[in-house]
């Protein structure tokens, strides 16, 4: 972890959105449209309430998503906490110096309008996400 990292989310893989988001609409939370990522091949929507931290729910697109493993071991759980950063490769290269491996090349997102994010691995800490707040790859993205 570094200190210059600001929370974004909890992820928690389900079978369901629909049937997993409606205990927090029934809560308060309002829900983001679902969309499909096909990078990560899986279904995302976030939740989101007044003074309480965002929700990003995962579920399988088919049986090749990488959450099926999670699902499998745990049932429905969080599995990761996302941190937004403003240098990506600078807190990639910084986190491996203390013993985190990425899992996935930095990819854009489409539920989080396109920014990257990247996945890594501390056997201490367990697996994190990192989101770039920097929006010159969404720039970039549109000129194509
Ligand atoms: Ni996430």
């Amino acid at each position: 972890m570094l200190p210059d990292f600001k929370f974004h989310h909890i992820g928690i893989a389900v079978f369901d959105i629909d049937d997993t988001a409606q205990y927090y609409i029934d809560a308060g939370y309002q829900k983001t449209e679902t969309v499909i990522d096909t990078i990560q091949n899986v279904k995302i929507c976030f939740l989101t309430k007044e003074g309480m931290p965002m929700l990003e729910l995962l579920a399988p697109v088919d049986e090749n998503s990488p959450v099926n493993r999670t699902l499998d071991k745990m049932g429905v759980t969080p599995y990761h906490c996302c941190y937004s950063v403003d240098d990506m490769e600078g807190a990639i290269a910084r986190l491996k110096k203390i013993k985190f491996v990425p899992l996935i090349k930095a990819v854009e997102a489409c539920a989080i309008g396109g920014r990257r994010v990247c996945f890594l691995f501390n056997k201490k800490v367990g697996l994190i996400e990192l989101v770039a707040v920097s929006y010159t790859h969404l720039r970039a993205h549109e000129t194509r």
